[in-house]
């Protein structure tokens, strides 16, 4: 079956980065910021991304491009008769997982979005700190606790990715990217400007940007480095399933550095947007941490700006635009498989990989609902995929590629890669080489085993 590339540079380009930026550094990114001592989290974020992040992404690319197939494909025909294919197995398997819950928090995202436009979220408001915190608190429990309502907009996200993913590669994918990537950044720096001119919004700068070194752990160092995985995409198949689709012309180690650079950049703007938005409302309780930063504080804080109505829904559009492009990068990892592995067509293959997340998102959804207390190894459901994907499946993914690619692949490989056959220079490429041979799995391993001493 002739392989449906990427039509254009810049098409390809902004799928990626559309993989890339998504809940993990709009939601993601700003929680284990705040949880893990600030800047002192992003630096280490940072150093992951450059020492890891990026040789692991050309690593991908090599392999996505060399094996033109998924991501078991590849491995299949890179090291024919040989068990290296069961890393894309692992690799389909934390697709598939990070998709069932991803998909529940693209419901919320879709859910805000809906009662910004409507003023369902702010109806009701009373005036005064204690009540507006009561007021969102309870919002949060009704839109994402309760059992109904985030599951309907769960199963509406689910049909929107039937649809994109069903229209293809370039009907689908590549033009969503196209229309959703820029329309991102204009609504960030529109955000970006409100958020910095607030009254002591420099509070919430020094905050984001004055490192507390004492705050790191190896707990901390693992998370950085799930989270550097988590908002490239790396270790669950997407970037070797999207490279499978690049043109034997694009530039590897250009397109690496243009999609870590944004990503970054996102997490960044990101925290320049959340943070002087809640130091300048003096709306810094520790208990509003984590996830809830997102959906309770902030709504709290355009309560508190004139215009309410349109910074939220700016806000929540955001972040649906930035779900929605990594939603349908995750989910086609698996139709990938399908589509090579078994030889189906496109949409069997995409109802085959979405209709059993009516369960496995369901499951996902109600962890904060009814099933909220039924614990597997002290975690919800929720927890369990998400914990199992970022802090094993795509660590040890991502390992295992830099072994092979350095060790076993064939040796050529990643320089023809990286060279597109010879034809370009790419100083670089030993660089690379010695990442993906040493230095990463090094760290890998050695971050991974300092969690358990
Ligand atoms: N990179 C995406 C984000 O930051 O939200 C999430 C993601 C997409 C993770 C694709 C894994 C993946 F394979």
């Amino acid at each position: 079956m002739a392989r449906n590339l990427f039509k254009s540079r810049i098409g390809l380009i902004a799928a990626t980065v559309g993989s890339a930026i998504g809940l993990g550094n709009v939601w993601r990114f700003p929680a284990e910021t705040q949880a893990n001592g600030g800047a002192a989290f992003l630096l280490l974020y940072i150093v992951c991304v450059l020492v890891l992040g990026i040789p692991v992404m050309l690593a991908e690319f090599s392999l996505g491009r060399g094996g033109r197939s998924d991501v078991i494909g590849v491995f299949r025909r890179l090291a024919p008769r040989t068990p290296w294919w069961l890393t894309g197995v692992a690799a389909v398997l934390a697709s598939y997982l990070i998709i069932s819950f991803y998909m529940v928090v693209a419901g919320w995202t879709l859910e805000y979005l809906w009662e910004s436009l409507t003023g369902g979220l702010y109806q009701g408001l009373a005036e005064g700190t204690d009540t507006m915190r009561q007021h969102f608190a309870a919002r949060m429990e009704e839109y994402i606790c309760t059992d109904s309502r985030p599951l309907l907009f769960t199963m509406a996200m689910i049909l929107i990715n039937i649809g994109v993913l069903a229209a293809g590669v370039q009907k689908g994918i590549e033009r969503l990217s196209n229309v959703m990537m820029p329309m991102l950044f204009v609504i960030l720096l529109v955000l970006l400007a409100v958020s910095l001119s607030l009254p002591h919004a420099a509070d919430g700068v020094v905050f984001f940007l004055a490192p507390d070194f004492s705050s790191i752990t190896p707990a901390v160092v693992v998370s950085a480095l799930g989270q550097a995985l988590f908002s490239l995409s790396l270790g669950a198949g997407t970037i070797v399933t999207y490279a499978s689709y690049y043109p034997d012309s694009t530039k590897l180690g250009r397109t690496s550095v243009i999609v870590a650079s944004l990503s970054v950049l996102v997490a960044v703007l990101m925290g320049l947007i959340i943070f002087p938005a809640v130091t300048s409302f003096g709306i810094t309780d520790a208990s509003f941490g984590g996830s809830t930063l997102v959906f309770v504080t902030l709504p709290e804080v355009f309560a508190n700006m004139p215009a309410t109505g349109l910074w939220s829904s700016l806000f929540f559009l955001l972040l649906l635009v930035a779900a929605l492009t990594s939603t349908v990068s995750i989910a086609e990892v698996p139709v990938a498989m399908l589509r090579d592995r078994l030889g189906m067509r496109r949409l069997p293959a995409v109802l085959a990989v979405m209709l059993p997340l009516l369960v496995l998102s369901t499951l996902c959804s109600l962890s904060f609902g009814s099933l909220a207390d039924a614990k597997i190894l002290g975690m919800t459901v929720f927890e369990l995929f998400d914990a199992t994907t970022t802090n094993v499946l795509m660590p040890a993914v991502a390992l295992a590629e830099c072994l092979f690619l350095g060790w076993f692949a064939p040796r050529h490989l990643l320089n023809a890669q990286l060279t597109n056959d010879g034809t370009l220079r790419a100083a670089y490429a030993p660089a690379v080489a010695a990442a993906t041979r040493y230095l990463a799995p090094v760290l890998i391993i050695a971050i991974a085993t300092a969690n358990y001493l």
